[in-house]
């Protein structure tokens, strides 16, 4: 059978924002437009297994919530005739599999996890005191999870964020301990596609990175801003006070600055020296910041408007969710069928 090579997940957990496009969107739309790929080479979907590791909406909202990502990833590039996209949650066999790996998954190993001492919470604070904490077992085992996602599909490559390598090494790792374990090489040992952007920092703290869960609305570009939101948005964003140089790139110096020609650089596809030439003429941090807008506001008009679209078609979106979800089951189906066969279920 033929082999998957790609598989990248997003959570649908509120509101897409620019980040969520630059560092995991516009990658899996380049990748779909890849000729040598064809639809089954290619999985995407939505964590929603993973999304419950942290309090979500329920019933009927979180449906409207996922269904709402699955709108913006079509909206923004992620096609559903060139890859398989699908819902984490319609294909069981995630969860059985991830099962079996954390009978293989060493404790220290998952109490090492950055995300993990960064999201859970313990009774005296230290949150490297698992012993202490009042986080789920789920936000624990959540790597497991991760790992039975990309080697259920068989993934050749996985393309994730700098945040997320640590989370692929121990998938790697896994990996290993399973074949070895079983003696096989059932699971195949997915590579890292380290995704070429860079990190997008909040607009108010420009050492927070852009992220969902951030309760300042200024902070963060939402992928449904309207053209007045993004003005003020960014009129309002934390730069700096350097007025007699030229904007240039530099993350130390000119965190503010950097963030916006690095967002720039990502929705142009263009390089940062590129970006720097367009914008060697702007004097003023307003001039600036309008040239910015402007730029952001001509880019994202027609996938804004094709994500409005695409959630007044609920219908729509079943189908290709309903699409995505046969043709995943089918592959983990088969990948679950040797690993019960080897360990004797
Ligand atoms: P969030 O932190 O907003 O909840 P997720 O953790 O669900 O976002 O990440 C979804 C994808 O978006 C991941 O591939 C992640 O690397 C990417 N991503 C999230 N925030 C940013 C950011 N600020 N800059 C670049 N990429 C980001
Ligand atoms: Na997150």
């Amino acid at each position: 059978p033929k082999e998957t090579s790609v598989l990248s997940l997003v959570q649908p957990s509120g509101t897409m924002h620019l980040g969520n496009y630059l560092g995991a969107l516009s990658c899996w739309a380049d990748l779909c437009k890849i000729k040598q790929y064809d639809t089954q080479d290619l999985i995407f979907g939505l964590a929603d297994l993973h999304a419950i590791t942290v309090p979500q909406p329920q019933g009927e909202l979180f449906v409207k919530q996922r269904f709402d990502t699955l709108a913006y990833l079509i909206a923004f590039g992620v096609d559903p005739e060139k890859c398989n996209l699908y819902m984490q949650s319609d294909v069981r066999e995630h969860t059985e599999l991830a099962w079996y790996l954390s009978t293989i998954t060493n404790i220290s190993s998952l109490s090492r996890m950055t995300q993990w001492k960064a999201k859970s919470v313990s009774e005296n604070n230290k949150t490297t005191n698992y012993q202490n904490s009042s986080s789920s077992l789920g936000l624990f085992s959540y790597p497991v999870l991760q790992a039975a996602d990309v080697l259920i599909f068989k993934s050749e490559f996985v393309p994730v964020g700098e945040d997320q390598v640590q989370h692929l090494e121990l998938t790697r790792e896994i990996a290993e301990k399973f074949n070895n374990q079983f003696n096989c090489d059932i699971l195949k040992i997915p590579k890292v596609l380290l995704t070429p952007t860079k990190k997008i920092y909040n607009l108010k703290n420009c050492e927070k990175k852009m992220s969902k869960s951030d309760p300042r609305p200024n902070a963060v570009l939402y992928l449904s801003d309207s053209n007045e939101d993004i003005r003020k948005k960014i009129r309002k964003a934390t730069t700096d006070s350097i007025t007699d140089k030229a904007f240039r790139f530099g993350p130390s110096e000119r965190p503010g600055i950097s963030n916006f020609i690095n967002i720039l650089a990502g929705i142009e596809r263009k390089n940062i020296l590129e970006v720097e030439d367009d914008i060697k003429d702007l004097r003023s941090h307003s001039e600036f910041k309008q040239y910015i807008s402007e730029k952001i506001i001509n880019w994202i008009e027609e996938p804004r408007e094709k994500y409005h679209e695409l959630i007044s078609d609920p219908k729509y979106l079943r189908e290709v969710a309903l699409k995505g979800k046969i043709h995943a089951e089918k592959k983990a189906q088969e990948t679950l069928r040797q690993v019960r066969d080897v360990m004797g279920f």
